[in-house]
């Protein structure tokens, strides 16, 4: 309802392009496509301005921020933009001491084990993260009518990192601490769906057109300690967002199992992994919500042939969906041919216009 989102629903603005309105299940003049890491290592302009900076310090800075989020934009052609940040972000401006090191991913300094740990965690606001802010606002001013998309971690995956230190195939120590201390758990976890609304809050006002909640590693559990240990709290999430504005996307990797739930927890999308076929996805989700996926990023780095079928399975099993917004299954991997991803862009486009 602010001022900026009522002049943003104009015909033609960004709350009415294909992407949002494919995430409102509404007509599409053609399936909108954006990739998850759409932004980074396959870029060799993104290579460039990354030389000589540090990951969280390019996060940090609102020109390079706004820079790399419009790389792909101009590149591919893609429908939305996403911000260009990590997950940890805010869990860095809560004053968590903790890096994300090149070819690893994040590190934390001293790994979550007690209540006190967690009382450590700050609350954050505006003011602990200025700089998504300042970026949010500059990138919808340049983007015009291309939606942007802001995003968060999800309190599970947030909570894998901050358990095991860095990341983790099994997630024991998370699962140990869930199973052992499960008060401890939903001290943790409640405390970071706190700071996932208000870091999400912050890129609302700010005027992103969309958010994307990314349970990344949510598929490591069954549906019933889901829908125990974290469905609750990522509800807190995104439920907690019903009255922003605009399309919420829940998104996580291995989730067949949890694609039911995953929706329930007050998503209007939900991201799809290249293993459940998006007609499938679809049965599990219910007519209320829309799809996102679903391509094997792998099948990027495959001879164009094997591109072209694949794309072209996943926009016709979309046709069935309530809506569907084309992307990867996962992000884009750093080899992946830059090339390839503009094809795949015009090829939906294509594939979809009836033409
Ligand atoms: O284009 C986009 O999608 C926006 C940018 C984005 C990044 N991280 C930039 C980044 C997004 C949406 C994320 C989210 C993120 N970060 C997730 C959820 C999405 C997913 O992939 O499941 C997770 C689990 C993380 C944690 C994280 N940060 C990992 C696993 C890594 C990779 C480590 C590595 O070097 O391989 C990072 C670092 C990171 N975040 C990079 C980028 C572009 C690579 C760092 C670099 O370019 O030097």
């Amino acid at each position: 309802g602010t001022a900026a989102r009522d002049d943003e629903s104009r015909p033609g603005g960004p709350a009415d392009s294909p992407f949002v309105r494919a995430c409102r299940r509404r007509e599409v003049p053609h399936t909108p496509v954006w990739f998850m890491r759409q932004a980074g290592r396959s870029l060799p302009e993104y290579r460039e301005i990354r030389a000589n900076v540090a990951m969280l310090e390019s996060c940090r800075r609102p020109d390079l921020v706004t820079e790399i989020t419009l790389q792909p934009v101009r590149r591919h052609g893609v429908d939305a933009a996403i911000l260009f940040s990590d997950i940890v972000v805010p869990v860095a401006a809560a004053g968590v001491d903790l890096d994300i090191v090149p070819g690893t991913g994040p590190v934390v300094a001293e790994p979550v084990r007690t209540a006190a740990d967690v009382q450590r965690i700050r609350p954050i606001s505006r003011d602990d993260v200025p700089y998504v802010d300042e970026a949010v606002r500059l990138l919808v001013k340049e983007l015009g009518d291309i939606p942007l998309i802001g995003f968060a971690g999800a309190p599970f995956t947030l909570a894998s990192y901050l358990v095991e230190g860095g990341p983790s195939r099994t997630h024991a120590k998370t699962k140990a601490l869930m199973y052992g201390e499960p008060e401890l758990w939903h001290a943790l976890a409640g405390r970071l769906a706190e700071m996932t609304l208000a870091f999400l809050r912050v890129q609302v006002e700010a005027g992103v057109s969309a958010v994307q909640l990314f349970d990344s590693w949510a598929g490591a559990l069954s549906e019933a300690d889901y829908r125990r240990f974290v469905l609750p709290h990522s509800t807190k999430v995104l439920a907690g967002l019903a009255d922003a504005g605009v399309p919420r996307i829940h998104f996580g990797v291995g989730t067949a199992e949890l694609l039911g739930a995953m929706g329930e927890a007050g998503a209007d999308v939900v991201g799809v992994d290249w293993r459940t076929p998006l007609d499938v996805a679809t049965r599990r989700i219910g007519p209320e919500r829309a799809v996102q996926g679903n391509l094997d990023p792998c099948v990027l780095l495959a001879p164009w042939p094997v591109v072209e079928t694949e794309v072209r399975r996943i926009v016709e099993q979309g046709r069935a969906a309530p809506g569907h917004v084309f992307n990867l299954g996962h992000g884009v991997l750093p080899e992946t041919d830059p090339e390839v991803l503009t094809r795949v862009v015009a090829l939906v486009h294509e594939l979809s216009t009836g033409g």
